[in-house]
């Protein structure tokens, strides 16, 4: 609410996943003149949208632009936490070059279950199929032409937590989706799996999380996003006395890998990103509405 005034004499505002559109925020760009909401990311969990239908607001995403940012950082993810990367790199700056803390585990051959397989659950199944790993999706929409491509097979999320080694979420946060990894869900899961979240922060209760950490339930945890990262993320808080409790508790586990929310960050992606929101404004001003609106 801080920064609205900064829209003052423009139509449109361009915004990131770390910057909030609620109903207070959309109001207050409502009354100073902005009519259109250019949103640089895929999701759109962040904007109230009932709130900009009813102002009559314009809002459009960028709906895809490189999944294999995402999927490859994913990937990632899942060798650094396996690999002990870090660890590695931080025993070599020290001289210390002992590997007995370092053993991980084949891939191949291993159980991973993707939550949802849209543009880049698909492209991180590939990966894993790569990687000679089986595979197991949950989507409430399964896309055939995936499983005409690789072997992968749909399974409920109960089966998906059951069988998997690896589980790794694809899926937006909605009011379905929000704590959709929560301690009944972490019942059903096989001791020591590695859990891999590249989409939001807020699809795992990380209290939960804490607590199969300590049960041994999650054995390894590479996350790119945490619940409340808006707090913090994208900004140097180095000198700021309150920390987050919860986020310093998850980053105290040495089996757990954190980075912050930085897997869409590539050339080709920040390209794409900029093209579509371009090209999103342009068919605003010509014609009043764009292909990427959201309703
Ligand atoms: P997409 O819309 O192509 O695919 C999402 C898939 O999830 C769809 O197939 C959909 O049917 C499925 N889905 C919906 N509800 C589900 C549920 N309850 N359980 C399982 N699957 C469900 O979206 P895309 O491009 O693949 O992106 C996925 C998410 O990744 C985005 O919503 C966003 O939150 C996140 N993301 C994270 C980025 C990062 O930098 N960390 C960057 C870009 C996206």
């Amino acid at each position: 609410i801080q920064t609205v005034h900064l829209a003052n004499g423009a139509e449109a505002v361009g915004l990131f996943t770390s910057d909030a559109a609620n109903a207070e925020i959309l109001g207050s760009l409502f009354d100073i003149g902005v009519r259109y909401v250019c949103l640089r990311s895929v999701g759109y969990d962040h904007v109230d949208v009932e709130k900009a239908k009813h102002l009559g607001m314009k809002v459009a995403n960028v709906p895809e632009y490189s999944p294999y940012s995402v999927a490859e950082h994913a990937a990632a993810l899942l060798l650094a936490v396996n690999r002990k990367i870090v660890l590695g790199q931080k025993l070599m700056d020290i001289g210390d070059y002992r590997i007995d803390a370092l053993k991980g585990f084949d891939l191949h051959g291993k159980t991973v279950g993707i939550i949802g397989t849209g543009k880049i659950g698909r492209a991180f199944a590939q990966i894993m199929n790569g990687f000679g790993c089986n595979l197991l999706a949950y989507d409430p929409v399964p896309d055939h032409t995936l499983q005409s491509l690789i072997n992968i097979t749909y399974v409920s999320l109960k089966e998906l937590y059951k069988y998997s080694d690896v589980i790794s979420i694809h899926c937006p946060l909605n009011v379905n989706t929000k704590h959709l990894i929560c301690k009944e869900a972490f019942a059903c899961m096989k001791k020591g799996i590695t859990l891999i979240n590249t989409a939001r922060g807020a699809i795992i209760d990380t209290m939960a999380l804490i607590d199969a950490l300590d049960e041994g339930t999650v054995g390894f945890a590479g996350l790119d996003v945490y619940e409340n990262e808006k707090r913090f993320f994208f900004e140097d808080v180095r000198y700021q006395k309150n920390g987050d409790d919860l986020f310093i508790q998850l980053r105290s586990y040495p089996n757990v890998l954190v980075t912050g929310h930085q897997a869409f960050l590539t050339h080709e992606a920040l390209t794409g990103i900029a093209e579509t929101t371009v090209s999103n404004l342009n068919e605003w001003a010509e014609r009043g509405y764009c292909k990427n609106d959201l309703f």
